[in-house]
């Protein structure tokens, strides 16, 4: 097995190259458009980012931006997170979440937006909290909460409290990171209330600013209707009454600056590793690019979802010298297995060229094993129809063969980055290391698509099966072509990745030339750790 440079076959100069190119460069402009709806957008939106400003008070991202080192980058997760949802009144669902540098050490921040429903928790919201807090503990990250927030979202209020993710499952995870040595930071910027005031409560350190923080229980209209007494917000839960007199704050400023400046200071004695800490587990050799330029992945994707592209094209786009050593070619070649470097990290690429056939399964099977075997990160990238159906797969034993690459991938101890390139359909989306199989990461381009089957199949299928239980005597053919419009709507609905993101199936959707640089910042966070046990070693060989 040796790394070769990958030959391309592709034509940068042909009729298709442009077509497909064109039609990419207007999915990724809208991504950015709608990204930026994200950010500064949504219905009625701008009279309460003017409040929020002439409040004195800095927008989400800015504050982040005014903690982190200057000229670092910053990962940002789900920023279309309930994107059509929620009559498209909570863009970004609310709050921004993503992975920033301070000092050179990498944190998560969790900052809500004040700007969107008053920073209140709606139940995308909730899963987005969540899911930074879960990326930060597996990737051994201490979290910075920038809170202003109205707590939970009320009329909303059985989507989000009692169950195991929602609000108290956060509490959870922030006391027991807490514990594992992961430090939770605060700065109060705004309503703490409730549920929201433990944010602060079980954070290590806690910073509150004047005149714009407050940590209570009840706020002023509960204390009224509880006990009668009626009393200003600052005087019952603001930073002098709680830095001062209670002790649930340990700093004091002034202004939102002085809060920064202050939180650099804390970051600056936690004791945390770098980014570029040497000594972690995975080596790191020296970082070439690629020999082709990403943007050539626009042209590889064919416009028309129906034609194939192959996986391999795309991986010399983001590996290392566009090198690639690839294991088992001859055999079960719907998938490619092999190894390349990205950013200097080795690691173990698993890639779909179509429908997964028993053969593909099992030598996937084998790729993981040897990648679990010599602690090696593993690399999916998913465009597949799902799993070979029919007479002749059933009798090689897909379902069986399936099942191992499934259960060698729940099983596989070391870190897992999960990309879809294209479809994730059906059970393929399981044995790629789909969502339900806790990917560090999962990113997503805009070309993907992701259901149990694709939308003419599940027309098919569903036209079919209605169709056995309806009286042919009763049922015309136009009750049956809407049916058939019905049921292809829903599916074409559901599995555009505007849809995915926006509930959080992912942890965002990315431009694919940003992806090598992306997937190098995850496994750079890996790599400071200490080396993840191995697990019991589940061995399913032929
Ligand atoms: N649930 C639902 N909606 C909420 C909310 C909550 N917990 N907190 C705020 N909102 C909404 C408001 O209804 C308002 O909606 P609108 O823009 O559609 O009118 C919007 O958020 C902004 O709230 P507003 O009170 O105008 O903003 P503010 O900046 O003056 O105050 C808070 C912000 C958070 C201090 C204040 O809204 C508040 O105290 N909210 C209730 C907090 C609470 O009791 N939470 C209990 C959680 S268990």
């Amino acid at each position: 097995m040796t790394f070769q440079t990958i030959p391309s076959r592709i034509d940068p100069s042909s009729e298709l190259f442009a077509t497909n190119t064109g039609a990419y460069q207007a999915l990724v402009a809208t991504l950015r458009d709608r990204q930026q709806i994200a950010i500064d957008g949504g219905d009625g939106r701008q009279k309460s980012i003017d409040r929020h400003h002439a409040r004195g008070k800095v927008m989400a991202r800015d504050r982040i931006d005014l903690v982190t080192d200057d000229n670092t980058p910053f990962l940002e997760f789900s920023t279309l997170a309930a994107w059509g949802q929620y009559n498209d009144e909570a863009p970004g669902a609310g709050i921004v979440t993503g992975i920033g540098v301070v000092h050179g050490v990498p944190w998560v921040f969790i900052a809500n937006d004040a700007t969107i429903k008053g920073g209140s928790l709606l139940p995308v919201s909730i899963k987005k909290h969540v899911r930074a807090q879960d990326i930060a503990a597996e990737n051994g990250l201490g979290v910075i909460y920038l809170v202003d927030s109205g707590g939970a979202f009320l009329p909303l209020q059985d989507e989000i409290f009692p169950d195991r993710d929602h609000f108290g499952g956060s509490f959870h995870r922030q006391a027991r990171m807490s514990a594992r040595g992961l430090p939770q930071l605060s700065v109060v910027l705004g309503g703490c209330t409730a549920g929201g005031a433990y944010v602060p409560a079980l954070s290590d350190e806690v910073i509150m600013v004047e005149g714009i923080g407050r940590i209570f229980l009840g706020g002023p209209p509960i204390v009224k209707a509880a006990l009668g007494e009626i009393i200003d917000p600052d005087d019952l839960g603001g930073a002098v009454k709680h830095t001062r007199v209670s002790g649930v704050s340990d700093n004091i400023v002034s202004t939102e600056h002085e809060a920064y400046a202050r939180l650099r200071e804390i970051c600056a004695t936690t004791n945390r590793r770098k980014v570029d800490h040497d000594g972690g587990w995975l080596e790191r050799t020296e970082v070439e690019p690629p020999v082709y330029p990403a943007t050539d992945i626009y042209g590889i994707i064919n416009d028309d979802s129906r034609i194939p592209f192959d996986a391999t094209e795309i991986i010399a786009r983001l590996v290392d010298g566009s090198r690639f050593a690839t294991f088992k070619p001859e055999w079960g070649t719907s998938i490619i297995t092999g190894f390349a470097r990205i950013h200097g990290y080795l690691v173990g690429i698993i890639a779909n060229n179509g429908i997964i056939f028993s053969e593909a399964a099992l030598k996937a099977t084998h790729f993981i094993e040897l990648c679990e075997q010599r602690r090696i990160p593993l690399l999916f990238l998913q465009n597949t129809t799902g799993y070979m159906v029919g007479d002749d797969a059933e009798a090689s034993g897909i379902a069986k063969h399936g099942a191992k690459m499934v259960a060698a991938v729940a099983n596989a101890t070391v870190p897992k980055y999960t990309v879809l390139i294209g479809g994730s359909y059906g059970a393929g989306n399981y044995g790629m290391c789909g969502r339900g199989f806790d990917p560090r990461f999962l990113f997503a381009w805009p070309n993907s698509r992701i259901a149990t089957m694709a939308a003419d199949t599940a027309e098919t299928v569903l036209v079919d099966i209605r169709r056995a239980g309806l009286k042919a005597d009763e049922t015309s053919e136009e009750q049956i072509a809407e049916i058939a419009r019905t049921i292809r709507e829903q599916y074409e609905t559901q599995s555009d990745p505007y849809y995915a993101t926006s509930r959080l199936w992912d942890d965002g959707l990315i431009d694919p030339i940003h992806t090598r640089d992306i997937l190098g910042l995850c496994l750079s966070l890996a790599a400071r750790q200490d080396e993840p046990a191995a697990g019991p070693g589940i061995v399913y060989r032929m």
